[in-house]
């Protein structure tokens, strides 16, 4: 069994991305610049953000954490929105997901700068990601796809199941690991909370990502000896042991499902710090497309 680190791979893509920061610099342009907009108080959003806003010090960006009450009306948010899309000092900027339930995610999501988009969640990026165009790919999946390909996992004619159709992980992921490249041309089944069938489907996976968000969900009899594991979950779970008084969990059960793998990714150490440096690649993109 491989793991496959994203803990490693994501410092040393963060030093490739530093190189990259001090030749703008030496060609006299500023550093890429990520704002990252936060409502409310959810405390895990908060450390995401926050891992976001530390990850651009260690590579040399500037970055600007905007936070918001809860309460702030759909308008207000849309207006924060406009000047964001209209300050030339900012390259790149993300909302951080979920919003309070009385604002509409796609009136949101729909308002930013397709150009700015470096979570590539506006549906312009959707759409030429499906198409295979050029565009901000969504950071979690990409981050999955660049740990494959530095692993050099294979997955021409593999059967990759996708647990999980969100819009962040799961419907984005099947995309691209169904496209005419490498790491890709799988052959890919997404499933969701109506499938009747899954443990057959998962037992049948030479690939299977986890991103349904319920902690070790996937356990040994769902995973065939020689799979691929790619664990997506992060829930925090009451542990009074940490001082922080939770643990991460991912969707796999580790313990039990890791020595059937060839790779398996771990949580925390996997895709979370990847998904972090994909934002930081993308944010890097967007500086470079201004100049
Ligand atoms: N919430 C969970 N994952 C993400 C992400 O990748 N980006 C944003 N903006 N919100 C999220």
């Amino acid at each position: 069994m491989i793991l496959l680190d994203g803990l490693a791979t994501s410092q040393q893509i963060k030093q490739e991305i530093a190189v990259e920061v001090q030749h703008l610099k030496a060609q006299g342009h500023r550093p890429p610049h990520l704002a990252a907009v936060l409502v409310g108080e959810n405390g895990a959003s908060l450390t995401y953000v926050n891992a976001k806003v530390k990850a651009c010090e260690e590579v040399g960006f500037q970055s600007t954490l905007v936070r918001r009450d809860g309460d702030i009306s759909e308008s207000d948010l849309l207006e924060l929105v406009k000047e964001l899309n209209s300050n030339p000092d900012i390259d790149g900027y993300i909302i951080q997901l979920p919003l309070p339930t009385h604002i509409n995610e796609h009136n949101v999501l729909l308002a930013i700068d397709p150009i700015k988009d470096v979570d590539g969640f506006h549906p312009e990026n959707v759409g030429r990601m499906a198409l295979g165009l050029p565009c901000y790919l969504p950071a979690t999946p990409a981050g999955i796809i660049e740990l494959l390909k530095r692993y050099n996992v294979p997955t021409v004619g593999k059967h990759c199941v996708v647990i999980g159709r969100s819009h962040i992980v799961g419907l984005p992921m099947s995309i691209l690991l169904q496209r005419n490249s490498y790491p890709g041309n799988c052959t890919v089944t997404i499933t969701h909370s109506k499938t009747t069938n899954l443990n057959e489907l998962c037992r049948q996976a030479d690939i299977i990502v986890a991103a349904l968000g319920k902690p070790e969900f996937l356990k040994a009899d769902m995973v065939k000896e020689g799979a691929v594991v790619i664990d997506v979950g992060i829930t925090r779970m009451a542990d009074p042991s940490k001082k922080s008084g939770f643990r991460l969990a991912g969707d796999v059960d580790f313990a039990g499902v890791s020595g059937k793998c060839s790779f398996i990714t771990p949580v925390p150490g996997g895709v979370g710090p990847m998904t972090i440096v994909s934002l930081l690649m993308n944010t890097l993109e967007a500086r470079k497309r201004q100049i």
